[in-house]
């Protein structure tokens, strides 16, 4: 960690699902790197005990476009200006076959995982644009490359999330806004609460590596992602499965 000591200074992040999981993770570890960070999260206690110093906090719905909206004004003028976005703000949906999916479950997960991150996207990258620097990291999953059974939602949402990084990244290629998307497999993250056990040991079972992740590995990824050293790759997805994603 110490040989990343500075890689944030003078760079402010916000970062939505932050006062949990990988996004937590991450905002703890960019304010370690000398980054200031804004954490938004639907959950105010969980906001309210995250174990980070963050500049502002924001209790916001990430599939309200309008929310979206108010929070990034509110952030822009906590923080000054906005360097990174990272989208991590996410919810694993029902547990079950297509023909019995509950449609509600179907439309909220769409709504969080897919619009969320369209919405934090349109409304953070006219401020990057300004200043002609910006580094959006998305986070979508294995499920988006392979699909999950009876995880039809997750899986075509977080699809979503890796064509709609393929196209922002193209669109934005040549002004300084770098944005890529990362498709984890399975980490140990509270999130795994909202699926059945049999479902987590399926999902643990197809990776080669034999264990499930570790938040701290996929917020180093995230954090390369989403710092200046990253340069040259936009437009793309990044790994981090155990070996379970090989493309
Ligand atoms: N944990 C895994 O195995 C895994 C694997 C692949 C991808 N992912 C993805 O990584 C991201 C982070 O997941 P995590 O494991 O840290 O989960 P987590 O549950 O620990 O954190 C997700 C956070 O998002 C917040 N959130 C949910 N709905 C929201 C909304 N509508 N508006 C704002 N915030 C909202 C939650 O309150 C929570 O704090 C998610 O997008 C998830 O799909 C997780």
């Amino acid at each position: 960690m110490s040989s990343f000591a500075g890689r944030f200074s003078g760079r402010n992040a916000i970062i939505t699902g932050g006062a949990s999981g990988l996004g937590l993770a991450v905002a703890r570890r960019i304010r370690a790197e000398g980054g200031q960070v804004t954490l938004w999260d639907l959950n105010a206690d969980a906001l309210a005990a995250a174990d980070v110093d963050a500049t502002h906090t924001v209790a916001v719905d990430v599939a309200d476009a309008a929310q979206v909206a108010v929070a990034t004004l509110s952030s822009v003028a906590a923080l000054g200006h906005v360097d990174v976005l990272i989208c991590s703000a996410g919810i694993t949906g029902a547990t079950a076959p297509v023909q019995d999916f509950p449609l509600d479950s179907w439309y909220r997960t769409i709504a969080i995982n897919l619009h969320g991150v369209f919405h934090c996207c349109r409304a953070v990258v006219p401020h990057m644009l300004t200043r002609g620097y910006g580094r959006i990291v998305n986070i979508a999953s294995v499920a988006g490359k392979e699909g999950n059974p009876n995880a039809s939602a997750y899986s075509a949402s977080k699809a979503g999330v890796i064509g709609f990084t393929k196209s922002l990244g193209k669109e934005l290629a040549t002004k300084g806004v770098i944005a890529n998307s990362l498709t984890p497999a399975t980490f140990d993250s509270p999130i795994l609460d909202q699926l059945p056990p049999s479902q987590v040991e399926y999902m643990r079972s197809r990776i080669p590596m034999g264990r499930l992740g570790m938040v701290e590995e996929s917020a180093a990824m995230v954090c390369f992602m989403a710092s200046q050293e990253c340069s040259f790759t936009t437009a793309a997805t990044f790994d981090t499965s155990g070996g379970r994603t090989t493309f």
